[in-house]
């Protein structure tokens, strides 16, 4: 006979390398069951886009099939539970705000946001997008919605919300449906931060684990009143490789270390780190300079992410209004999820840290 301590005390032997705990004391093991020899129970992450699924899998069957009996035949769903920063008395159904950043333009912030929101989506996560960039809102295009507008519903109230379009199973408001697409700087001031805080708190968000925020490039009145306005579970740095691109992305880093603003930094991601031509994909061209952006991060202490190659399907994903990440057999769609992985890993890892500062409030 296998007995559920027997087996809640063999699954103590598992620890969540990240968490630096072990499964049971996390509360991560869920609906233990056990009929003679068949042990069934859910594992639940703190995120679907964990990159130790597989791996977490399989210490739990060794450690069951190790300490309690080699002839237990065990089932292990795995599910996930998407955790929240601590300060959450605005905007309750959005779990964990990401904003992408960089000091430049046309480093690919879009194209980033885009191709994660659609990454993490697909693993099984709600996922939005605003498209908060005054100077050139880009989702319109990446997701093929140019002229579309959102509609809008009265709530019981009497507010109005908008309502945000749905594509690619991601939810998307971009400042880019709101204005017309021709007229230079649609945006200015006041009117656009306004705008901005609106498409946060006026839409019909519903519940979500992850809203992925395009912000302008550089260190403006949106990043200010972004930061100030909505609890942020962190940052995503986009960067290139030259030395241009470097130095403005070291000022937009340190902006959000300053004690003011003080977002967690997720990490950099290094874009366009190197050109393979088609015809010799095992040759990398580092037109742009080498490691850059990894340098940056471990001078700033962070976790550096990924890096993102020059190829022509992202321009083309982007400019076609699918981006690449839609296409699960193209190389760089599995980097991207890498790179989810790993945001959505230090996100879970922030949060545990501050509920585990915070026990009081935890259970809220
Ligand atoms: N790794 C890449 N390889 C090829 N083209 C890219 C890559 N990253 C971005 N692009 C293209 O470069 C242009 C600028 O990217 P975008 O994401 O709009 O930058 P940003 O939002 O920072 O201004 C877009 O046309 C995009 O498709
Ligand atoms: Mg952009």
């Amino acid at each position: 006979m296998i007995s559920p301590e027997q087996v809640l005390a063999a699954l103590r032997n598992v620890e969540d390398p990240d968490l630096k705990k072990d499964l049971v004391t996390l509360n991560m093991i869920k609906d233990l069951k056990i009929v003679d020899k068949q042990v069934s129970f859910t594992l639940e992450l703190t995120t679907p886009a964990c990159p130790m699924k597989d791996m977490l899998k399989n210490a739990c069957l060794n450690a069951v099939k190790h300490f309690v009996s080699q002839e237990a035949e065990v089932e292990i769903n795995i599910t996930s539970r998407v955790t929240k920063p601590m300060d959450t008395t605005q905007l309750k159904a959005i779990r964990n705000i990401i904003l992408v950043s960089s000091g430049k333009g046309g480093v690919g912030k879009s194209t980033v946001a885009s191709n994660l929101a659609i990454t993490l989506a697909a693993d099984g996560a709600k996922v939005g997008l605003i498209d908060a960039d005054i100077y050139g809102p880009s989702v319109p295009i990446m997701f093929d919605l140019v002229g579309a507008k959102p509609s809008a519903r009265e709530t019981e109230d009497g507010k109005t919300l908008i309502m945000p379009i749905e594509k690619y199973g991601i939810k998307l408001l971009s400042l880019g449906f709101f204005a017309d697409p021709d007229q230079p700087v649609p945006w200015r001031g006041p009117m656009a931060s306004n705008a901005v805080k609106q498409l946060f708190n006026d839409a019909d968000w519903g519940e979500l684990d992850y809203l992925i925020v395009d912000l302008p490039p550089g260190t403006g009145d949106i990043h200010i009143t972004i930061t100030q306005s909505f609890p942020i579970a962190g940052a995503v740095i986009v960067t290139t490789p030259q030395q241009v691109a470097l130095a403005d992305t070291r000022k937009g880093l340190a902006m959000f270390k300053m004690p003011s603003i003080n977002i967690p930094v997720l990490g950099v991601i290094e874009n366009m780190a190197y050109f393979t031509p088609e015809e010799l994909p095992d040759n990398k061209y580092y037109i742009f300079g080498k490691d850059g952006g990894k340098e940056l991060a471990k001078s700033f202490a962070v976790p550096f992410l990924g890096e993102i190659p020059i190829v022509q399907s992202i321009t083309a994903g982007g400019d076609s209004g699918r981006p690449v990440a839609l296409d699960k057999d193209n190389k760089i769609a599995v980097s991207f999820t890498e790179i989810a992985g790993r945001v959505a890993q230090q996100i879970a890892i922030n949060n545990a840290q501050t509920v585990a500062a915070n026990p009081l409030v935890a259970e809220k």
